[in-house]
């Protein structure tokens, strides 16, 4: 009876070893999966200054030549530039993998900081791993007040 008893024991503990085993490696997976995603969605999240609205409006006076104004309109973090007097707007997402874009008024150029990628003010790829632009968005202007609806 002890040997029976014995036999059922020493069978059960592999079992619970291997649950235990199972469960240590689904919580470390899940461990690893928060500190790969977390600062990568952080890192991809809005800057704080930007709007958070489904349609973006600019002011026109409020947009001083060579500078940008970004904003977000259905998801997309948009950048409206001026540049030679010209209002200009772009989705910011690099065509390379995503990554939001910077406008840098001294050299009059978007820079990813992904991955090294440079457009020109119309958008234009000009050095980096990336052939697409920036994707062109349009807007209207009324009142000296852009919209893009
Ligand atoms: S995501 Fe912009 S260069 Fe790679």
């Amino acid at each position: 009876m002890n040997n029976a008893s014995h036999a059922q024991d020493s069978s059960s503990k592999p079992s619970d070893r291997r649950r235990f085993c199972k469960m240590a490696i689904g919580g470390m997976a899940v461990a690893s999966a928060g500190m790969v995603g977390y600062p990568v969605t952080t890192f991809l999240k809005l800057p704080k200054s930007m709007s958070q609205q489904g349609s973006m409006e600019v002011p026109l006076a409020d947009l001083a030549e060579g500078t940008a104004i970004w904003g977000e309109h259905l998801g997309r973090q948009i950048a409206v530039i001026k540049v030679d007097g010209q209002v200009r707007a772009f989705n910011g997402a690099c065509p390379h993998l995503g990554c939001v874009v910077q406008w840098e008024g001294a050299t009059r150029t978007f820079k990813c900081p992904c991955h090294g990628a440079v457009f020109s003010d119309n958008g234009k790829p000009v050095a980096g791993p990336v052939n697409a632009p920036l994707e062109s968005v349009p807007f209207q202007i009324q009142d000296d007040v852009l919209r893009i609806t």
